[in-house]
């Protein structure tokens, strides 16, 4: 596997396989790689001639310093995991390279509802930041297709909406979401759970399934308001927000005139850990 740490040389690389008419796959990620991220490099490796995966910890999309500091970095057993999953290309840059100190970013994207809702809501500018470091590392690499998890679902229908809005000649994959045995989502912030929190963390997923086993047959209200009491029945887990929305406009829906066409979203905090999942309740 090659690696790379500046756009430079990234570039010269990739350019003659662009010239011979490659496919390339990439997977922009921030690292602490898990099977969640590894079974997009697998996927990635299996659609293209060549899988590109980024580890770049984006200090814009951070609105919370001390998570930003937290976030775990483990760049050498990461190059390891890629390695041995078959990835061509590491680009692994740091801040500078990334955002080089004197020039503004220039941005004047707008996303609507999209990101204000939800993850938008409870954390402000967080979406703006995903979206300029995806288009800067979607220019860079140039790739064929580019494969997100449904693990992130808002964060994926706004990468959809700016691929749309700014007509990127890319493809974007959605990728199903990968959980442990116990149903907990794959997270980089899992390492970062106590004995104790991570053997309660599957309750999130056990709701959300049971949740799905109710759509339709209660009122939307009480289903949401349902499900948080029932996961902070645990003391430990404190729910910020448990919506069920719209699966393209994000948008809460009240009533289920519309269930063909709702997916649930929660984000529960376990200690200063904050993990979200989702569920489609119409599949
Ligand atoms: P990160 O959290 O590292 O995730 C990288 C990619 O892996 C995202 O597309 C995410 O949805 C996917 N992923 C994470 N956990 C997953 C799981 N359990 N199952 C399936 N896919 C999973 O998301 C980011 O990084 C950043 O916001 C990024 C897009 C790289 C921009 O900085």
């Amino acid at each position: 596997m090659k690696q790379f740490s500046t756009i430079s040389d990234l570039r010269y690389f990739l350019a003659s396989g662009h010239k011979k008419g490659v496919s390339v796959g990439f997977v922009p990620t921030m690292g602490a790689l898990h099977e969640g991220h590894l079974t997009l490099i697998r996927r990635s490796k299996a659609e293209n001639n060549l899988t590109v995966c980024s580890i770049f910890v984006n200090p814009i999309q951070f609105n919370n310093p001390e998570d930003l500091e937290k976030y775990p970095r483990t760049l050498s057993r990461d190059a390891k995991l890629l390695e041995e999953n078959g990835c061509d290309v590491l680009f692994a840059p740091d801040n500078a390279e990334m955002y080089p100190p004197e020039k503004k970013e220039p941005f004047g994207l707008e996303f609507g509802m999209l990101d204000k809702v939800m993850e938008g809501k409870f954390r402000p500018g967080h979406f703006k930041g995903v979206a300029i470091v995806v288009k800067k590392l979607i220019n860079i690499v140039q790739p064929t297709r580019a494969y997100f998890g449904k693990k992130d679902f808002q964060q994926l229908t706004i990468i959809q909406n700016m691929v749309h809005q700014l007509a990127l000649p890319v493809i974007i994959v959605p990728c199903e979401t990968v959980r442990e045995k116990d149903g907990l989502a794959m997270s980089s912030r899992n390492m970062r759970l106590t004995i104790a929190e991570r053997e309660i963390a599957p309750t999130i997923y056990q709701i959300l399934c049971k949740a799905k086993e109710k759509t339709g047959k209660l009122p939307v209200r009480e289903l949401k308001e349902w499900a948080i009491k029932k996961i902070q029945e645990n003391h430990l887990m404190r729910v910020e927000y448990f919506e069920i929305g719209d699966k393209e406009t994000l948008m809460p829906l009240e009533t289920w005139n519309f269930k063909n066409r709702a997916v649930a979203f929660t984000a529960v905090f376990l200690g200063d850990v904050r993990l979200i999942d989702n569920i489609e309740l119409f599949s």
